[in-house]
């Protein structure tokens, strides 16, 4: 195809505002499936993906569509993630195409979420046609969501296309816009070879895929081509557009996005944003690099039957086939025994990983209170990264601890605004910005990242009834009184409960754990002391009484049948604990206290 009758663009949206229906009607209305094989959200392709509706591999699809003026356009879509997790994921899809629709709920407005991806459109110099969705909602009021849109974002709003995803109503101007609002790719056809490797996923069938768009040259089968970044070498076994099912393709041609499989082993041996061009007649300079994404939350991970362990770490591996931004390591605990370390993109990434592990792979699992990185500047003047606040080194040795600090943005109607302020203000947020658009406040928030990952977002719902929206970025590592707080049951460190708490928060946290493992572990024959520590230091304590009879006492010796019975239940129920030390907790004991604030 000529680079005149191609158009690249992304959609953009917040989460729930139409992106996947406006998507599934765009390659319905051009007979890019056919009827019968039509399923509701053709783009998501996991089924948690589809649960969740929500969007979580880029993925692609190419449309062959007959315009107004007879001619044949080629229009490839790529679908971002909408998520915040996965804004890095946004930005590298972004950069290989030319143009996006910004689609807003038109009886809702701009979102937290559609502000961070358009300005992420923005800067990859996008052109923009914005879309009002939903329009056949009663509460829809196009005009004032294009004020909105104008006030919010600053982009001419007023040529925006009122349209019903759900009813098709208005998709006929929204391929027309694609067309005539779009810029085409430019590109060199006679220059060497030079492609963007956008994303790329593993197939059981295939082996890895590698989603590319070039921008210079020409691929075809059969190519040997050089990863310039690994410095890598194969040859093209395949090379298809997705329609979004593969369909083989002789070639690409500058301007045009397919996928190839070359033999790739794993998925860790593509880079993303990484330049692809002929082995023996490169192209002189690499596209700019992208910057890796960085696991920001870490976990353990851990079996509730430690017979799982084997099966646990053959879960992790497949998954990881898929998913390299997601890491793991070993590590014991003396409380939960075999388990992984994992670090994911965010929490809602974690949650997602931990999700497919138990339901893909029927394991169950306790997860540790997750934790962000840290930075420990020792006395000897070096840092280290804290991962796992169980290894936290004796404080004589550290000098200071810095963390990870976000830039959270939030949209909220005026009357929860309040109890944003002060949920954020209890989170230690630092005010950075607060306006209004209508009667919505947008607010700004510098936030310690560790005070977010425990249940930021569903408070954030809860007091705000679900109409709140929230974004983040990472912006860097700021010194703090930052201490471990150990627990101690029967006077063992339980590893698996430690956490890093800022210093005037230890107490009411501390003090809430207690009580709440008080709760839930279950009385012995002996008084158990639960207590939580700082250094060596308790600065909070409970205990548990001990039981006065045991199990059998009330058989008064008589019945030995009724008596064995009694044991044998006792025993099995032994078995869902955890022996640690004299003590045993359940497993509930864990997932329950790590659930809290
Ligand atoms: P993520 O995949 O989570 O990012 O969401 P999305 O933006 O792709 O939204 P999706 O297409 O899944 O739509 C969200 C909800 O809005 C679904 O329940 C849709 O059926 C509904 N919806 C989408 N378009 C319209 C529309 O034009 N009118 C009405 N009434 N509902 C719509």
């Amino acid at each position: 195809t000529d680079l005149a009758h191609i158009r690249n663009f992304s959609i953009v949206a917040h989460i729930d505002h139409g992106k996947s229906t406006l998507a599934d009607r765009l390659i319905q209305s051009t007979n890019t499936v056919a009827e019968r094989d039509m399923k509701a959200q053709m783009l998501d392709a996991m089924d948690i993906e589809r649960e969740r509706g929500i969007t979580i591999k880029a993925n692609s699809v190419r449309i062959e569509y007959i315009a107004k003026n007879g001619e044949t356009y080629v229009l490839n879509l790529i679908d971002t993630p909408g998520h915040v997790d996965f804004a890095y994921e946004v930005s590298r899809s972004m950069q290989a195409v030319e143009g996006s629709l910004l689609v807003v709920d038109a009886s809702q407005g701009v979102e937290a979420q559609t502000l961070a991806n358009v300005y992420q459109a923005l800067d990859a110099d996008h052109e923009i046609v914005p879309v009002l969705n939903k329009i056949d909602l009663p509460a829809a009021d196009p005009e004032r969501v294009k004020e909105n849109i104008e006030d919010v974002i600053g982009i001419d709003a007023q040529d925006a296309i009122p349209i019903s995803a759900k009813s098709g109503l208005g998709i006929p101007d929204v391929l027309e816009a694609i067309v005539h609002r779009l810029p085409a790719p430019k590109g060199e056809r006679d220059a060497p070879l030079k492609a963007m490797l956008v994303d790329s996923w593993y197939d059981p069938y295939l082996g890895v895929v590698v989603l590319i768009r070039v921008i210079d040259g020409v691929i075809k089968k059969g190519d040997q081509i050089k990863m310039m970044r690994t410095g890598a070498a194969y040859k093209i076994d395949k090379l298809a557009v997705l329609k979004p099912q593969m369909v083989d393709f002789p070639e690409l041609g500058p301007g045009e996005i397919g996928v190839f499989t070359a033999q790739i082993k794993q998925v860790r041996d593509t880079k993303v944003g990484d330049t692809i061009t002929h082995d023996k007649k490169p192209c002189a300079q690499a596209l700019p690099g992208f910057k890796p994404s960085i696991p920001v939350v870490f976990c353990g991970l851990f079996p509730v039957d430690a017979n799982d362990f084997e099966a646990l770490r053959d879960a992790i591996e497949k998954l990881q086939l898929n998913d390299a931004s997601f890491s793991s390591e070993m590590e014991t605990s003396a409380a939960l025994g075999f388990g992984f370390r994992c670090g994911f993109l965010g929490l809602l990434h974690l949650e997602v990983i931990r999700d497919r592990l138990e339901r893909e792979y029927d394991l169950d699992l306790i997860t540790t209170a997750p934790s962000v990185v840290y930075h420990l500047h020792m006395k000897d003047g070096t840092m280290q990264e804290l991962h796992n606040p169980a290894d936290m080194p004796d404080l004589t040795y550290v000098d200071h601890v810095q963390e990870p600090r976000i830039k959270a943005t939030i949209m909220v109607p005026d009357e929860y605004l309040g109890d944003v302020l002060k949920l954020c203000q209890d989170r230690r947020g630092i005010q950075m910005d607060l306006t209004y658009a209508g009667t919505r406040a947008m607010v700004v928030y510098d936030l310690p990242l560790n005070e977010v990952v425990f249940d930021f977002y569903d408070r954030l719902k809860s007091v705000t009834k679900g109409y709140a929206s929230f974004d983040y970025q990472m912006i860097g590592y700021r010194e703090d009184n930052l201490v471990k707080m150990q627990i101690l049951v029967n006077d063992e460190p339980v590893d698996a409960l430690s956490m890093m708490v800022h210093r005037d928060r230890a107490e009411t946290r501390g003090r809430a754990m207690c009580e709440k493992l008080k709760d839930l572990i279950p009385r012995h024959m002996f008084k158990i002391p639960i207590q939580a520590a700082i250094g060596g230091k308790v600065i909070a304590r409970e205990t548990l009484s001990a039981l006065r009879k045991d199990v059998t006492a009330k058989c008064y010796g008589g019945d030995a049948t009724r008596k064995k019975k009694l044991l044998e239940k006792q025993k099995a129920g032994k078995k869902k604990m955890r022996q640690f030390g004299k003590v045993e907790i359940p497993q509930e004991a864990f997932i329950s206290a790590l659930k809290m604030d």
